[in-house]
């Protein structure tokens, strides 16, 4: 068969990224670092210290971009403290990469909380929404010089659904009324924070990165399973997007799920019944195809800000990445204005537990393999493929 040339729009972005807590190392004063049922990241990959080391590979992989987070416990450990010496590491790691030319995205708030923050009630009280943006507003006096894209919030309605529906996150509360509430006030304060982060720099890019899933009804012909679906979808999407204020759209997409009605909690995701990765999650590459299509109408460019696989073996990955960006690709001749994309993670990192007993571990999202005994550092083959396509800005498939 000829082999099929997909070339990507011009000054596409290509890279990869990583989230503070679960790569840094050293953070104990957080809702995740205190809390006794769950597994703490510890020295996770010590990015603290090895960031350097860690941009300088990915440069080597022709990434052009790079998206991290913020840790906001170590920047305002106390309510009315700014932590002078965090913010001068932060401004050397973003200063650090600016000068190897990366574009940079910069998450403020991705999962964890000061414990001032949860102390005075999470992300259920209003008073949040106000410190949330007096934290934004420091951030960007410090930093806004380095940063090309301020992704807000990550993924408020895993954040809101695992926490506070699931109720196995920080804070570990179970009630559909917390969530939804959380859920509304994240939006909200992404709201708030736009209008901060525009007030002091006007032409800055600000956006959400949001979880959209694949979601089918599981018998196409239930009416039930299509309104389970499409309740899936609105809350994940349309609720987020809808008379919002953003720049862009960063997705993150992971998920092909067939779901069911069901009388209790109204939307039942099925057992996968396809090829999985280590995690179990279903791989289906078509799905970011279809997710894209249904973002097209929001008129919005598009950045895929975390898109990956669980895959130790790195049997699936290279492959995996192909297939996806084959689907993105497709997505663009449609009009769909995908702008880049980042692979979720640039190095094996702490994994967020969600079963009891995991160590947070056992996932190996990596393009470079961690070895955690001793950090050291490896490139997967699949981080090699993955650059090819980087530096020549087309797939080949
Ligand atoms: C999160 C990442 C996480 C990834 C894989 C996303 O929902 O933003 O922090 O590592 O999923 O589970």
């Amino acid at each position: 068969m000829p082999k099929k040339i997909l070339k990507f729009p011009k000054g596409f972005l290509w890279g990869a990224g990583t989230s503070a807590y679960q790569v840094e190392g050293g953070i104990v004063n957080n809702d995740w670092a205190v809390s006794p049922n769950i597994a703490k990241s510890g020295q996770a990959c010590d990015q603290f210290h090895r960031f350097r080391n860690d941009f300088l590979l990915a440069k080597r992989l022709g990434h052009n971009a790079h998206r991290l987070s913020l840790e906001w416990a170590r920047l305002q450990p106390e309510k009315d403290m700014w932590d002078e010496k965090a913010a001068d590491h932060y401004l050397a790691v973003l200063r650090f990469l600016k000068q190897k030319g990366f574009t940079v995205f910069l998450t403020l708030h991705h999962f964890t909380n000061p414990l001032w923050v949860t102390a005075q009630g999470g992300w259920q009280n209003h008073a949040t929404i106000e410190s949330f943006k007096i934290y934004v507003a420091k951030a960007i006096l410090a930093f806004g010089h380095y940063v090309d894209f301020w992704v807000t919030i990550n993924e408020p309605n895993v954040y809101a659904g695992l926490s506070y529906l699931e109720g196995i996150w920080p804070p570990f509360q179970k009630s559909p009324w917390h969530a939804f509430r959380v859920y509304r006030n994240m939006l909200s304060a992404h709201n708030q924070a736009y209008e901060v982060i525009h007030g002091y720099f006007p032409h800055a890019k600000v956006g959400m990165a949001i979880n959209i899933a694949h979601n089918v009804p599981a018998r196409k012909s239930s009416k039930l399973d299509n309104l389970a679906a499409a309740f899936s979808n609105y809350f994940s999407s349309d609720f987020a997007l809808h008379e919002k204020k953003y720049d862009f759209i960063g997705l993150n997409h992971y998920f092909y799920n067939r779901i069911k009605f069901d009388w209790r909690r109204i939307v039942k995701i099925l057992p996968p019944e396809g090829r999985v990765s280590d995690k179990g999650w279903e791989i289906y590459p078509r799905g970011i195809y279809e997710v894209l299509l249904s973002l097209r109408r929001y008129q919005k460019p598009i950045y895929i800000t975390e898109n990956g696989i669980a895959d130790e073996k790195d049997s699936w990955r290279a492959s995996y990445i192909k297939e996806i960006l084959t689907q993105i690709h497709r997505a663009i001749a449609k009009r769909v204005d995908v702008k880049g994309y980042l692979y979720w993670s640039l190095l094996d990192t702490y994994e967020w537990p969600v079963r009891t007993g995991e160590t947070g571990y056992e996932s190996k999202f990596g393009l470079l393999g961690v070895d955690f005994s001793t950090l050291k550092r490896r490139i997967r083959p699949s981080a090699k493929a993955f650059a090819d396509i980087c530096r020549q800005n087309t797939l080949v498939v």
